[in-house]
């Protein structure tokens, strides 16, 4: 017998991790545990409990408190009254205690590995070597942003108390990647583990005990979807993170609506992974192992799409199945497993059921020739060839060890194939071409594209979603955004406004106010500025048009009256126009500066406009002063909002990318006709962003006069779109639009609430100012970094190195 053919007959024995320890400290609490609220635990209020089961067995590891609305208002009480004092450490304090707690988890390292694989079912390989030291990592990673947050987040402060909701599938991974920030940035916390999986959570309430956290700065609170709802719902939680299924992070979209909460959501994805027929067809093979049988599939950025150019399909398909012959489903605990335990009964039928109809819907199923073991939650790795992209299990979220491959024949039927989904949270790009891969990954809508790699992650990287796997990133400095907010917002109304009309002594506005409004005297203007749409003006659609008052309730002229038509027009045409995206930086600089230049050139022209509309002549000359700057502020950025090269420790480059969100929506603030509009368009346009404008309902005629600036600076026609008219309206029509994906919104709390809640339909990026108003002149408040943020969705790419 050769050694090679040792290796093919050799049978694996069993290695198994020991249980004992984890059982142990199970027993030791007498299988039973409440919440962590205030440093204590506490009995849940309603007296109920329910099994945390272990998978891989379908018994029962420990009784979980299933936590009640009062529970929840108590963590919440608990973690407000935590708030002051941990705000008030300097971050050097914070730092100590997230290194603390990293030091700690450290410490117990095994045992959160063997109770989250008893709990969840997954390989212990995995929770022993990727999970836990993943979790360490994050809050020694995030200890280092606590330290430095006055510095590299100038002007921030934590947003409060934030409520999180995590889900089963890396238990203790999702609690590491929603706490470490949130404590970095100075909030606290409650947090709510998934049902099924609460142990290492748990477990992970006495490391922040042993390791001195102050009492309440985390609360761990167990419970179903209720619990999660009741979370959601409370009125003193400043902001909810969410992980989880794209149906929930629905139902909290709209239950958060309006109510100023700040959200991120990170939801399900159906992640191509495009192989390119000059691939390395062995690293593609074990590719797809760590792509779709990772953690048994249940990964929300799976690689469950395998989109094979056609030269490269068929030797694919016969080594997938070759290398599924020999992968091992069993025991988690076993060390030479390769896939685990499916979390719950509940999740195994929903994967039986969408396997079966796939086979119903006539695609052809293949599964190893052995079996798996009969008690517990186990399912074989399944691999679905002629499946059509649109069938149920080409679209949906299997979240299980299932993978479907399809074909195509050049990158541009790879890119439109891997776009054909709602979804956009991860790709991987298989090609020994380095041109191809970097060619590819930025047309791919994913908010990760791994290049000749897949599900790696790290704290230095962000991880979040394009489209309807939601909004936000978690990890890199990207992720802290989403902890902090602008420390002027505390401030009041009008904090920075107020401070500098002190300064300034005399408000300049009131100065040459003209008693009551009676404006410089001019003749009325007899003409209907008409909407803007493709870079043509174009009357609106419902044949009516509104009068526009001046100061003194004269009537200046009259403007279009878009309606639902005209912004759905408008909303083709900037699409048409998202060339405006490929083209480079530079260019869009230029014609952002080209159109300060000639505005300048009209400047008497336009404040002679706005005091006619406002009556207040200084005023409008500064006004139109500020808008000229605003527009170098943001030629200056164009090309200047770079991205970033993340320090991941793996042997690659790992660099974030801004790019643009695509069809922006913006609803203008009332007040400053020509600034407001110009602050918020514009930094929309300099990221490469097409834009709907609906302009200041009260005084549109400074924007519908700009269509001039507009048609003099070469900007291509559909980039900028006006569409004037009844703000709300107009505005309800682009939130529910399924083909805008941001919208901005300046103006009423209820406008807000109403552009929030109908944003859940295709899940679309809101920014909206529950009626708080901005000073337009501070370049705080008015411009800068905030707007580009806004204006931008981050894209990390993996690209490794060496042999
Ligand atoms: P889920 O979205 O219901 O659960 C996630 C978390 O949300 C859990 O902690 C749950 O208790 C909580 N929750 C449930 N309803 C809630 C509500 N109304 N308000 C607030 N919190 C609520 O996911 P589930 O039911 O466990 O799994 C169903 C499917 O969701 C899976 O088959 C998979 O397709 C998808 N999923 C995706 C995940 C991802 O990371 N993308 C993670 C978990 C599930
Ligand atoms: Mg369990």
């Amino acid at each position: 017998m050769s050694i090679a053919e040792i290796f093919e007959t050799m049978e694996y024995g069993p290695a198994p991790e020991s249980a004992s320890p984890a059982l142990r400290w199970l027993e030791e609490r007498g299988r039973t545990f409440g919440h962590l609220i205030g440093g204590e635990w506490r009995d849940p209020s309603g007296g109920e409990y329910f099994d945390s089961t272990n998978p891989a067995t379908n018994k029962p590891l420990a009784r979980i408190a299933q936590g009640t609305p009062a529970d929840v208002d108590a963590a919440v009480r608990a973690a407000r009254e935590a708030l002051p004092a941990w705000q008030a450490l300097d971050g050097h304090a914070r730092a100590r205690y997230l290194y603390a707690i990293a030091r700690h988890v450290q410490r117990h390292a095994r045992l959160f590995a063997v109770l989250e694989s008893l709990d969840n079912g997954k390989p212990i390989r995995e929770s022993r070597d990727i999970d836990i030291p993943l979790v360490a990592r994050h809050f020694y990673h995030h200890a280092g942003w606590a330290q430095l947050m006055d510095t590299e987040l100038p002007g921030q402060v934590g947003v409060g108390v934030i409520g999180q909701i995590i889900p089963w599938n890396f238990p203790m991974l999702m609690l590491a990647w929603k706490i470490a920030p949130a404590l970095a940035m100075g909030n606290t916390v409650v947090l709510k583990p998934a049902e099924f999986t609460s142990l290492t959570a748990l477990l992970f309430a006495e490391v922040c005990r042993d390791a001195g956290l102050p009492p309440g700065v985390v609360n761990i609170i167990t419970g179903d979807g209720r619990t999660g709802a009741a979370l959601v719902e409370h009125p003193d939680v400043d902001k909810i993170a969410f992980t989880g299924s794209t149906d929930v992070g629905r139902i909290i979209r709209v239950a958060t609506a309006g109510t100023g909460k700040k959200l991120s959501l990170e939801l399900g994805g159906k992640s191509p992974f495009i192989v390119f027929d000059d691939a390395d067809l062995e690293s593609v093979v074990e590719g797809v192992v760590d792509a779709i049988w990772f953690n048994q599939g249940q990964v929300c950025c799976a690689g469950s799409r395998i989109l094979a150019q056609e030269g490269i399909a068929d030797r694919l398909v016969a080594r997938l199945r070759e290398r599924m012959e020999t992968l091992r489903v069993g025991d988690p605990l076993d060390k030479g497993v390769d896939i685990g335990a499916i979390v719950a009964p509940v999740q195994l039928q929903k994967i039986t059921e969408l396997v079966n109809q796939g086979r119903d819907e006539g695609a052809t199923m293949w599964q190893p020739s052995w079996s798996c073991p009969a008690e517990g939650c186990f399912y074989p790795p399944t691999l679905f060839t002629d499946v059509s992209p649109s069938s149920t299990i080409a679209q949906v979220e299997i979240f299980g060890p299932v993978v479907v491959l399809m074909t195509f024949r050049t990158p541009a039927e790879a890119v439109a194939l891997a776009n054909n989904t709602a979804f956009g949270l991860a790709a991987s790009v298989w090609t020994e071409s380095i041109n191809l891969a970097l060619d590819v990954a930025p047309k791919v809508l994913a908010g990760t594209v791994w290049v000749n790699s897949t599900n790696l992650f790290d704290a230095a990287s962000g991880f979040g979603g394009y489209r309807e796997s939601g909004f936000g990133r978690e990890g890199g400095k990207e992720g802290l955004w989403e902890y902090v907010k602008p420390r002027w917002e505390l401030e009041g109304k009008n904090g920075a406004a107020a401070r500098r009309e002190e300064k300034r002594g005399k408000p300049a506005r009131a100065e040459k106010a003209r008693g009551n409004g009676a404006g410089p005297v001019l003749p009325p203007i007899d003409r209907t500025a008409k909407l803007y749409i493709g870079g043509k003006q174009a009357r609106p659609d419902s044949g009516y048009s509104m009068p526009v008052m001046g100061a003194g309730e004269r009537v200046l002229g009259d403007v279009g009256l878009g309606n639902r038509k005209d912004v759905r027009n408008a909303v083709e045409a900037a699409h048409k126009a998202r060339g405006w995206a490929k083209g480079t930086a530079h260019n869009r600089a230029q014609v952002i500066y080209y159109m300060a230049e000639n505005l300048a050139a009209r400047a008497d022209e336009f404040a002679r406009r706005i005091a006619q509309m406002t009556g207040d002549e200084a005023g409008a000359e500064r006004e139109v002063e500020a808008s000229i700057r605003r527009l170098y502020t943001y030629g200056a950025w164009a090309d200047k909002y770079d991205g970033q090269v993340h320090a991941t420790p793996l042997r690659n480059v790992t660099i974030a990318m801004n790019e643009p969100i695509g069809v922006v929506g913006v609803a203008c603030p009332d007040t400053a006709p020509l600034l407001g509009f110009i602050s918020a368009v514009i930094p929309a346009v300099a990221m490469g962003n097409a834009v709907v404008v609906v302009p200041s309902e009260r005084w549109p005629l400074a924007a519908t006069d700009f269509y001039q600036v507009l048609d003099t600076s070469d900007v291509p026609g559909g980039v900028v779109n006006i569409v004037t008219g009844k703000r709300d309206e107009l505005a309800e029509t682009l939130a529910s639009h399924d083909d805008v994906d941001a919208v901005w919104y300046f103006g009423s709390a209820e406008g807000s609430t109403m552009v929030e809640r109908l944003s859940a339909g295709n899940m679309k990026r809101t920014w909206v100012s529950y009626g708080r108003e901005r000073d337009w002149y501070d370049a705080e408040q008015g411009e800068g970094r905030e707007f580009l943020r806004q204006a931008t969705q981050v894209k990390n790419i993996w690209v490794p190195y060496g042999e």
